[in-house]
């Protein structure tokens, strides 16, 4: 199975620099396992010239119908701008927006109800760096009740984001072992993907994805500018 490949603009880039981004990336032979997360403004225009490319929110409403909430929008709008994927529960929204996981499964089951294809990222906090992080994790992924639909789950440790530390490859082992045999115990192991998140560079990919249940990854920092992106991409799939 190829891995999956995700973009995480965050807040970074103008829509001329995102625009001749994707005119670059889609005259690659990269795009089929490529997903881009642009700034929510620019979803539209991107989904509409660059059909070829796949697209996803980072984030969505947790008010699935029409109303009086300012500055939000809605699964249904994302989904109607033909936006495919949505990050729901990174990190940064965790720890920046007090996102709860009561808030992240009422996004996550609007994504759904919109069909959109929901990532839900996980990952212990910094303070659970070593204790019992394994627990944190799972106990992140317990609030989902409705496993219905196909799921991305991305496990970005917070203190890998952003900072140039992954965890050791013994460590990652046995977190996706964890993450893999709790999809198995939900009997939803061939639904879910699991990828990691975290300071994933041209230097680190190929070593990440070389370990068992890792299908993918979710790069920040790296996927914002064309040429960083390109030497992970060159590096993976390069002999
Ligand atoms: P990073 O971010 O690659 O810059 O560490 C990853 C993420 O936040 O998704």
């Amino acid at each position: 199975m190829s891995p999956i490949i995700i973009a995480n603009w965050k807040m970074n880039n103008s829509l001329k620099e995102s625009e001749e981004f994707c005119q670059k990336i889609s005259s690659t032979n990269y795009i089929n396992n490529l997903i881009i997360a642009p700034p929510a403004p620019y979803l539209a225009y991107l989904v509409r010239d660059f059909a070829d490319l796949n697209f996803c929110a980072q984030d969505v409403s947790i008010f699935d119908v029409n109303g009086a909430y300012t500055g939000e929008y809605s699964a249904n709008m994302l989904k109607s701008c033909g936006v495919k994927y949505c990050l729901i529960g990174h990190n940064e929204r965790r720890v920046l927006f007090n996102e709860s996981n009561e808030i992240i499964i009422r996004k996550y089951q609007n994504a759904i109800d919109a069909d959109l294809f929901p990532i839900i990222c996980v990952g212990e906090p910094l303070e659970s760096q070593y204790n019992n992080y394994k627990d944190h994790i799972l106990s992140q992924l317990n609030f989902i009740k409705d496993f219905s639909s196909d799921l991305i789950i991305a496990y970005e440790p917070a203190w890998s984001i952003g900072t140039q530390n992954t965890p050791d490859p013994e460590r990652l082992k046995h977190t996706f072992e964890a993450l893999h045999n709790f999809c198995k115990q939900k009997s939803v192991a061939n639904k879910v993907r699991l990828i990691y998140g975290g300071s994933v560079d041209s230097n680190n990919v190929k070593q990440i994805l070389s370990i068992s249940n890792i299908g993918g990854v979710l790069i920040g920092k790296a996927s914002i500018d064309y040429t960083s992106l390109m030497k992970i991409l060159d590096k993976l799939y390069s002999q």
